[in-house]
């Protein structure tokens, strides 16, 4: 089943020809590598050769591991897209007898960073290298461009950096990939890629949310507005389509679509694992776990349901903030969305070891990915200059930003209360600001509380030392 090409010639091999595999092999094929192509279920391959059109003559087919690992140039470079997990693992114990030292395997699935690390570690004892790659931008992107977050070693990256670099997005000429750091550092940073998509997600669909419930706006004119912000500041692939989705009609019935869709949303993982590292590394990335959170609570459709009538909201509803308190409330949650997402960054790099670079991560999710937007090319502008004492939030341009739109988002979330319409994402964002912003805070009192019930000691304000209350127990 080799299509006329010499053994050994192809520079890469894609293994798994789904939607994400396929896409990546064709804009491989399309910028002239030659790519070795396989899948579990053969009967796939045939079928995406011939519909590869003229792209084909790129294209090497092989329906065994066997013939495919020998169809590759060495040292050899295999891409897996394929379902994460156990299904990886089943893959390395079958490929890595066919393999050489100074071959790199590379999973570009959204796998956790701790299986990641593992692997790595595996094949490293074996001299072979294992990749952890982010890719995002959905089909269309991997088809045209995505971004991609590299982990591993020097030694595969300077294997994959002509290619990768050839079939990314670019950002004004600018590749929007980069070896991030070694073993599990583009799968980590994929995951709070992911994280802060889950946050700005759902802060524009509490934005919908309050327009729909508190004022009774029509999906099509939300998606106006949408539509029309996405001229301004808050430009943003995820703005864009959310104004294209809430014009969009049922040819079936002629009714918004949105209307339609049941209010419950999945998950893969993603957002929940950044969660659960940000608590781990002793971070809270609260706007992030809010949106996890949002998207469990939507799944208690039946709860929610039966709760509506028995619960009593007690709202004391008050006019809802004009459109520009609605753009800038949005603009101060995702800026602070992200400022969290970038310190779980940071606590992951300082722990891990792998030097992060801020400035490099905000640039390469500028172009191609999920969240790409303009907030993301001010954000790598602020992280090149000095950030007082290493906080984003610091750095003057953000606080600037912040300091002209933080009234707006405590009108909107000040609002939301009152109306009884829940805003998570939004009041999670709040509530960090004033929380970071607040240079005596009540923990005293939890100090003193530990002490109480558990002899705990705390610091005092006026001495050093370890100390206990005088609490007459
Ligand atoms: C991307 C996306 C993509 C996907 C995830 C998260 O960057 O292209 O993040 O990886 O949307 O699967 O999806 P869930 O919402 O299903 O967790």
């Amino acid at each position: 089943m080799n299509g006329g090409i010499t053994m050994g010639q192809a520079q890469i091999g894609v293994y798994g020809l789904g939607t994400m595999g396929s896409a990546l092999a064709l804009n491989m094929a399309d910028n002239g590598f030659q790519v070795a192509v396989t899948n579990r279920e053969t009967d796939w391959i045939k079928t995406f050769v011939d519909e590869a059109g003229p792209l084909a003559k790129n294209l090497t087919p092989h329906d065994s591991l066997t013939a495919f690992v020998q169809g590759l140039a060495t040292p050899r470079v295999i891409l897996f897209m394929i379902p994460s997990g156990r299904p990886m693992d089943m893959m390395i114990d079958s490929i890595t007898p066919l393999l050489d030292t100074g071959d790199t395997i590379i999973d570009g699935g959204n796998a956790n960073f701790h299986d990641t690390r593992r692997r790595s570690a595996m094949l490293a004892e074996q001299d072979l290298h294992f990749v952890g790659m982010g890719v995002s931008g959905g089909e269309s992107g991997a088809r045209s461009g995505p971004s991609m977050m590299v982990g591993g070693t020097d030694h595969s990256w300077t294997q994959l950096k002509p290619i990768l670099q050839t079939i990314s997005a670019k950002f004004e000429d600018d590749p929007c990939v980069d070896h991030l750091g070694s073993d599990g550092a583009g799968h980590f940073v994929k995951t709070v890629h992911n994280g802060i998509e889950y946050a700005d997600m759902q802060a524009i669909a509490e934005i919908y949310a309050l327009l729909r419930d508190a004022d009774s706006w029509p999906a099509a004119k939300i998606g106006a507005l949408f539509t029309q912000w996405n001229d301004g500041p808050l430009r943003s692939y995820l703005v864009e389509i959310s104004g294209k989705v809430l014009q969009a009609t049922d040819p079936e019935t002629g009714t918004p679509m949105v209307d339609l869709i049941r209010d419950k949303a999945g998950q893969k993982g993603t957002g929940r694992w950044t969660a659960i590292e940000a608590l781990i590394l002793g971070q809270s990335a609260s706007t992030i776990e809010a949106a996890v959170g949002a998207r469990s609570w939507s799944s208690e459709k039946t709860t929610r349901t039966s709760a509506q009538p028995l619960l009593a909201a007690n709202t004391n509803p008050t006019d809802l903030p004009d459109t520009d308190d609605l753009q800038a409330a949005l603009m101060a949650a995702r800026i602070l969305g992200h400022a969290q997402g970038f310190r779980v960054l940071q606590a992951a790099s300082d722990e891990y070891d792998w030097s992060l670079n801020m400035p490099r991560i905000a640039e390469i999710w500028r172009a191609g990915c999920i969240i790409r937007s303009t907030l993301l090319d001010d954000l790598a502008e602020a992280f090149r200059d000095d950030l007082p004492h290493g906080e984003l939030i610091l750095a003057p341009t953000i606080r600037a930003r912040l300091d002209t739109s933080i009234g707006a988002l405590r009108r909107v979330v000040a609002t939301a209360i009152s109306c009884g319409i829940p805003v998570p994402v939004l009041s999670a964002a709040l509530a960090w600001f004033d929380s970071i912003r607040t240079a005596r805070g009540s923990t005293n009192l939890i100090q003193a509380q530990r002490d109480f019930f558990g002899e705990h000691g705390f610091q005092r304000c006026d001495k050093d030392g370890n100390h206990h209350g005088p609490w007459n127990r």
